[in-house]
């Protein structure tokens, strides 16, 4: 597949991506390791997010909040050695960054230092100081509102976001806050199709959408859920591949090609 683009992407190119303007929509994708990396960069993503969903889909936990800001760097540092041309977006785990300013700052600057152009963090107006806090220490954020991950608990499960007009109009007015803060980028995730477009419409930063409808100024998918690699998956992922039922076949017919002696065959040794 031909790679379009022709510069590495950048924070500032990312942030003046408006559809409504006349540009393409933009493309994340996650990955957790340098293979994972490589593999989206030559797919041709604007981003590589290296989310806290490595939690649930890499290393097995139920749910994010059991990764920590140590396991993110080791993860954005994978990434980050596959020297991608993509952005990569460094995910602040689950109490990174709500106890204080100083401590959001420290430990993005952790991501920062193992590769990440930026973090990302979820929630809305009350996130306003950290993400201030960051921008003037020189670390570009993205927002993530809806359906946030982190929030499982709080919210009595994985729930779509915002269904009245009411929690539509707190949900604009938080990715509004996060925008005054300086955020570049806002993932909107989980909420009604029309919730997705009047976000949108409100903020002249790009919105990146995950479960949030086709008006956003992109989309997000988790690599794993795409290529076919989880068993389940919500109604807003579409699969490119079935890459589990092709993995499992492939070892499958090696343990019979080892059981019947076919393998290694006399082109397989060294002589
Ligand atoms: O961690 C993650 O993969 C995410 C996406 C779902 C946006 O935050």
């Amino acid at each position: 597949m031909p790679d379009t683009r022709s510069a590495p992407v950048t924070v500032p190119r990312v942030r003046a991506t408006k559809v409504r303007e006349g540009h393409e929509p933009l493309v994340m994708v996650t990955a957790y390791d340098a293979p994972g990396a490589r593999i989206v960069d030559a797919g041709g993503v604007d981003m590589i997010l290296v989310g806290d969903s490595v939690a649930n889909v890499v290393l097995g936990y139920e749910d994010t909040l059991q990764v920590t800001v140590a396991d993110m760097a080791h993860h954005v540092a994978a990434v980050a050695r596959a020297e991608p041309a993509a952005l990569v977006v460094g995910d602040l785990p689950w109490m990174s960054y709500h106890v204080d300013v100083a401590d959001t700052v420290r430990n993005a600057a952790v991501l920062i230092r193992a590769g990440a152009q930026c973090v990302k963090l979820e929630g809305g107006a009350i996130r306003a100081p950290m993400v201030r806090a960051l921008v003037d220490a020189e670390i570009p954020v993205m927002g993530h509102i809806g359906l946030t991950p982190q929030s499982v608990n709080a919210f009595g499960g994985f729930k779509v976001q915002a269904r009245d007009d009411e929690a539509a109009q707190l949900l604009i007015e938080g990715a509004e806050a996060l925008v005054g803060a300086g955020v570049f980028a806002v993932v909107v995730e989980g909420v009604p199709e029309k919730v997705g477009a009047a976000v949108t419409d409100a903020l002249d930063v790009p919105t990146i959408g995950i479960g949030a409808g086709p008006a956003c100024d992109g989309q997000v998918l988790v690599l794993h859920d795409l290529l076919g690699l989880t068993a389940r998956t919500a109604k807003f992922v579409r699969r490119y591949a079935n890459l589990a039922d092709d993995a499992t076949a492939a070892v499958a017919r090696f343990a019979a090609d080892v059981r019947s002696g076919s393998f290694p065959s006399d082109a397989e040794v060294y002589h």
